[in-house]
């Protein structure tokens, strides 16, 4: 099989950047079709792209024997359910993150992949990034000595029409939304040890709706690993400046830090207001080629039968810990693991 033939489900605000990247951008990959419940994402994918086939209903794309593979790139609540009927018509799958809001449906999942002669992976889009990259070859080289302490946040932009309080009830939380790309990236980074305790906090600094969802805007919490490796989050919804995701990983021969200063580009400004930089706009700015790689990677695994980078196993983790981070954040008490 020389490429791989790809129904993509989901034509959002993410799935159509996936659409152009996996017809144009990933060299192995053939999108040859897609679905979407909502005409106005059909008539966009049909005069963007001119796919051959464009389906209504998820059951119906999965029913075409000329996919191979099927990306997921749905509401989050959707997934469990829609990795599983992929799996059972015999197409390989590619699910968005995080893989569910709910524990047991994330292990029931990773188990019916496990099952499944058809492979699954969740995709963490930072690991694909090439700073992050080359930070983990660094790490595992040696070069910071024995790492031991991260410190990841992901801050997005403040948003003065509040829009995302519509995704609010349904986003599992900023820990489940946010952190747990974090999450992912600390177990990573660290050479992925067991989580044993979680302690968050959070507060309300710009949107009160949040407070009856029993979220947050800011969160912050810290996960105890075990060998006494420790990692400390700070989700934000309300940056004044841009979109600010970085990491510190601290060893003991050293530190390095991966996007620090979250300029949009190369240009420095010098005037009598100072010196700066202008600053990443959202998420998809600063991992757009990352994206590309992710999908890449999965494609290449799936037709070369090569490992992915990723596990089920990682993705079940990443929702463990961040579930905990919720749990802590509501309760006010620390949770064991
Ligand atoms: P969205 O709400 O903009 O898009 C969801 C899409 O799914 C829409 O096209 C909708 O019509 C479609 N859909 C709904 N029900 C469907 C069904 N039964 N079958 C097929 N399509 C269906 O959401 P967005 O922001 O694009 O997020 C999608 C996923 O991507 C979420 O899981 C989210 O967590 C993840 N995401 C990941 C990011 C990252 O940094 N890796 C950033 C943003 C989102």
């Amino acid at each position: 099989m020389s490429k791989l033939r790809i129904g993509l489900a989901g034509l959002g605000r993410l799935g159509q950047r996936y659409a152009m990247n996996l017809a144009r951008a990933v060299p192995r990959a053939e999108l040859v079709a897609a679905c979407s419940p909502v005409e106005a994402e059909r008539a966009w994918v049909r005069d963007t792209l001119g796919l051959p086939a464009i389906h209504e209903r998820y059951e119906a794309m999965l029913a075409d024997p000329a996919i191979d593979a099927v990306f997921l790139v749905t509401p989050t609540s959707l997934h469990p359910a829609q990795i599983a009927q992929a799996l059972d018509a015999g197409k390989h799958v590619f699910c968005e993150k995080p893989l569910s809001l709910d524990l047991d449906e994330c292990r029931r999942a990773a188990a019916h992949a496990a099952r499944s002669h058809r492979r699954a992976m969740v995709g963490f889009v930072r690991r694909f990034d090439e700073s992050y990259r080359d930070a983990f070859r660094h790490i595992e080289a040696g070069g910071i000595g024995r790492p031991f302490l991260v410190y990841s946040q992901t801050a997005d932009l403040a948003d003065p029409t509040g829009a995302f309080l519509a995704f609010a009830p349904t986003s599992g939380g900023i820990f489940l939304d946010c952190s747990v790309h974090d999450v992912d990236l600390a177990r990573w980074l660290l050479g992925r040890p067991k989580a044993l305790k979680v302690f968050a906090s959070g507060t309300v600094a710009m949107y009160p709706p949040l407070e009856a969802l029993g979220d947050v805007d800011n969160g912050i919490a810290i996960v105890e690993f075990e060998g006494g490796r420790r990692a400390m989050f700070h989700a934000s919804r309300t940056q004044a400046h841009g979109h600010d995701t970085h990491t510190d990983v601290t060893g003991t021969a050293g530190k390095l830090s991966i996007g620090r200063n979250p300029r949009a580009n190369r240009v420095e400004i010098a005037d009598a207001g100072g010196v700066r930089n202008t600053v990443l706009p959202s998420f998809y700015e600063r991992f757009a080629p990352a994206f590309v790689a992710q999908a890449t990677h999965f494609v290449d695994a799936v037709l070369d039968d090569t490992p992915f980078d990723l596990t089920m196993e990682d993705a079940v983790e990443a929702t463990r810990i961040a579930v905990a981070m919720r749990e802590s954040l509501q309760t006010g008490h620390p949770v064991a693991l």
